[in-house]
């Protein structure tokens, strides 16, 4: 059965074949109960994420409500991911040529270390592996961002209460507790900036990439290095879970990729376009404008179907197929355009890294069916019970 809309995709059990329905009709659809336009196939996703009158932000919401005036509204106003223009193209060439230079070699090798600590003893099933599938991306990442081994599990639950903001899902409480977790990442990247200036220190890089980008602006500084843990969270999170699920569920794929670090990630690879864990992202329409053929009026919302286009048989031929090697493969599943990932190659290796670590523990793969998706209008991260 097919979910019951849009927004209800990423948390069902299997949304292909609606995406596949979706892909084959018209590029841009109107849901009129959720007012949004639908893009899906490759191409629609392509215009959209191409058309400069879609923005990551309405014009009249820079910040989403019920957070401004909170250390996370702070956090939130500043990103890349959530501004167009002036606040976002000197920034995202610092971020991504300090992404860019990152020893992914080393971050791999010290993701494996950190996964094998977080696991402990004991085997590693329901709530403790969901948790674990959480914790490590971002202990990873806070890692090669410098920060001491002994913090790395505060820094998680930190981010973990922030990212909460950035889900029209969460209730008060969790809002309260994000822009506390703001505050206390913000006082720890701003220690962690002037305690750590040695050269060569990660944070030293990624200033010295600022200088050379002419963004000067510290207090957004420090909030993007936040941005770089939120963005970690629960994408990463959702790639290492769903390369759990495509482990249980295709026939052969451990004895396959066996110990090899290159088939781990090409199969991580293949699941962020097969199996994503970031399903859509949103435009906001600016000014009037015409994508595939549809005239979009300034305040138009659409949703751009990553994990539909990453099945468009025109984008990836046999797009149902799981291949470990698919040449020319295709992932739409981070993004297009001036805000693409510049994550993708870090986030890879982290979930390679991490899910090799959880196999060669001699851990038991999940039993079939016993995960379901934790609710989310975007992303698709399994939560495991068995
Ligand atoms: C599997 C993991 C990940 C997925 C699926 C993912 C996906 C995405 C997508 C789809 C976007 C673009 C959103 C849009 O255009 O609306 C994005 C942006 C971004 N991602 Fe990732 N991401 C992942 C991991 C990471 C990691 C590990 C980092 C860095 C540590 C990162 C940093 C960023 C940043 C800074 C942006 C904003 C770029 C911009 O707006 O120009 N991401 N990501």
């Amino acid at each position: 059965m097919h979910p019951e809309h849009i927004l209800a995709a990423p948390s069902h059990p299997n949304p292909y074949p609606y995406y596949a329905a979706l892909v084959a009709g018209p590029p841009l659809v109107f849901d009129a109960p959720r007012k949004l336009w639908v893009a899906a196939s490759a191409a629609a996703v392509n215009a959209v994420l191409g058309n400069p009158a879609c923005r990551v932000r309405p014009a009249a919401e820079p910040v989403p409500q019920a957070i401004v005036g909170s250390a996370a509204g702070e956090v939130f106003g500043q990103l890349v991911r959530m501004n167009d223009g002036i606040r976002h193209d000197a920034p995202k060439l610092a971020l991504q040529r300090f992404l860019a230079a990152l020893d992914l070699d080393r971050v791999g090798a010290r993701t494996r270390l950190i996964a094998a600590k977080a696991m402990g003893d004991e085997a590693l099933r329901g709530a403790a592996l969901s948790q674990w599938v959480f914790d490590v991306p971002v202990m990873a990442v806070a890692d090669a961002l410098g920060f001491a081994e002994a913090e790395l599990p505060r820094v998680a639950g930190w981010t973990r209460d922030f990212v909460a903001c950035l889900s029209p899902l969460s209730t008060p409480e969790q809002l309260a507790a994000a822009g506390d977790a703001a505050a206390a990442l913000l006082a720890r990247f701003s220690a962690l900036v002037q305690a750590d200036a040695s050269p060569g220190s990660a944070v030293a890089r990624i200033q010295q990439e600022a200088h050379e980008a002419g963004w000067h602006d510290v207090a957004a500084l420090l909030a993007n290095l936040v941005g770089l843990l939120s963005q970690t969270c629960e994408a990463t999170a959702g790639l290492v879970g769903n390369s759990l699920v495509a482990l249980a569920t295709q026939a052969g794929l451990a004895e396959t990729v066996g110990h090899d670090q290159e088939r781990f990630l090409q199969m991580v690879n293949e699941i962020s376009r097969h199996d994503p864990s970031i399903h859509n992202t949103r435009r906001f329409v600016a000014e009037a404008t015409e994508v595939a053929g549809v005239s979009l009026q300034a305040g138009d919302v659409v949703l751009v179907v990553l994990a539909a286009a990453g099945r468009d048989p025109l984008c990836n031929p046999q797009p149902e197929r799981f291949v470990l090697d698919r040449a020319d493969r295709h992932v739409p599943g981070f993004g297009r355009g001036a805000h693409q990932c510049p994550g993708q190659a870090l986030a890879c290796n982290v979930a390679a890294a991490a899910v090799r670590a959880l196999l060669e523990s001699g851990m038991r793969l999940p039993a079939p069916a016993s995960w379901h998706y934790r609710p989310s209008m975007n992303a698709r991260i399994p939560v495991f019970s068995d």
